[in-house]
């Protein structure tokens, strides 16, 4: 790993050739919007898509910083949640934004977390069969996670995401400081895709969090640290490499599933509700795919723990007895894990780890061992 950065604004380039992008990461970022929107398309008009609570804080900032740089621009504002990843609301907002008269040439703003990101992205891959877009993240996981690599899609009544298309931004602002204003419990969701890069392959990132984790947290627009805009870095440097590796997930990109398989199906058991977040869920998968691989004899359980424990100390769930409401039968479990998309001809991709920072893609394991270990699990609640 690099040394941490010093820098108050830092760029990432996603290498994919004519499709290439920069994430610049910094505070206050929002108010060139304008002057980089003008500088990369000249004389583009832009529409903002956003929702109700991301337009309460950061949508007057954006306008202005568009109309600063004579960016005329329209708004289109959502409901706040997953339901917006809705083919009713894709509608409305395609509707909208042709409405507004955004042509080939001109551009789609997505201000907010990764509900916006994903349907703000797909609606610009469909409009006159694709116009450009920006991504200007607001919630941690969209600075880390949904932003980058160009993934968008909506949800059908089968499974979330299944409707969509890859369509990549011609740029990602990430500005910290509209991180201050986004729920602790947001925040902590999102730090475990943080600790997600660090845990699937980059142990030295991981030693740098165990150690400067509250740094990471506490580092608002009146911090002096950094230590925020490293993560957030260090981060999209690590999908950024696997991205341009492998943009359609043929290979290598499922690594980023790390803890994912056994998340899904936690949060489904959940019912994709309040009751577990996203990363909240992905933080119990990780804990629990490093003790399976544990088990299986891939490390000592001492690796494992270690993992689990600064999971833990940033106040993420790692047992299954953390999830509120309790969970449904082992059998159940099971059964979600097999209707995980990841899953090939019947057999679910795992990811598991011989170690911090050295996760791979195990196409190979064995579901009644599985069985096995989640009995185990749920017997601990
Ligand atoms: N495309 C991808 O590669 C990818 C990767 C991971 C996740 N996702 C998708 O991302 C979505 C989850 O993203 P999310 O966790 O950002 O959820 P979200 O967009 O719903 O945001 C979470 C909550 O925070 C609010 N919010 C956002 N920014 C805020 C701010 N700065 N201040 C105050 N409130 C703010 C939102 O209104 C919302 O209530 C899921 O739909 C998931 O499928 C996509
Ligand atoms: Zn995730």
């Amino acid at each position: 790993m690099t040394a941490p950065l010093r820098a108050d604004l830092v760029t990432v380039r996603v290498e994919l050739d004519a499709r290439s992008y920069d994430i610049v990461i910094g505070q206050g970022l929002i108010a060139s919007l304008g002057k980089r929107i003008g500088t990369l398309r000249p004389g583009a008009k832009a529409a903002i898509v956003t929702d109700e609570n991301v337009a309460r804080h950061h949508l007057s900032a954006a306008e202005e910083a568009l109309a600063h740089a004579g960016v005329a621009s329209n708004r289109v504002i959502v409901p706040v949640g997953e339901s917006s990843k809705s083919f009713r609301v894709f509608e409305q907002v395609c509707e909208a934004i042709i409405a507004a008269r955004i042509e080939r040439g001109d551009l789609i703003v997505a201000l907010g977390g990764g509900v916006i990101g994903d349907l703000a992205g797909f609606v610009a891959s469909a409009v006159r069969r694709g116009v450009d877009y920006v991504q200007v993240p607001t919630t941690l996981l969209a600075q880390v996670d949904s932003s980058v690599g160009g993934k968008t899609a909506i949800n059908s009544a089968y499974g979330k995401n299944l409707i969509g298309a890859f369509h990549q931004p011609i740029l990602v602002l990430a500005d910290t400081a509209a991180l201050d204003t986004l729920p602790a419990r947001e925040f902590r969701a999102g730090y475990a895709e943080v600790a997600k890069y660090a845990l699937l392959g980059d142990a030295a990132f991981f030693s740098w969090l165990e150690a400067n984790w509250r740094d990471v947290f506490g580092g608002g627009s009146a911090s002096k640290s950094f230590a925020r805009e490293h993560a957030i870095a260090v981060s999209c440097r690590a999908k950024a490499a696997i991205v341009a590796r492998d943009e359609r997930e043929t290979g290598d990109r499922a690594l980023l599933n790390l803890g994912h398989t056994f998340g899904h199906a936690l949060e489904a058991a959940c019912g994709f509700s309040e009751r577990l977040l996203h990363g909240e869920a992905v933080a119990a998968g990780m804990a629990l795919a490093f003790a399976f691989s544990a088990r299986q004899g891939l490390m000592p359980a001492a690796e494992a723990d270690r993992a689990t424990r600064h999971l833990a100390a940033v106040g993420l769930p790692t047992r299954l007895k953390d999830i509120p409401g309790g969970l449904p039968p082992v059998e159940q479990l099971m059964d979600l894990i097999a209707q995980d998309k990841k899953v090939k001809r019947g057999t679910p991709t795992f990811i598991l780890a011989r170690g911090v920072g050295a996760a791979f893609i195990a196409t190979d394991v064995d579901s009644a061992e599985v069985r096995a270990f989640l009995s185990e699990k749920l017997a601990e609640q």
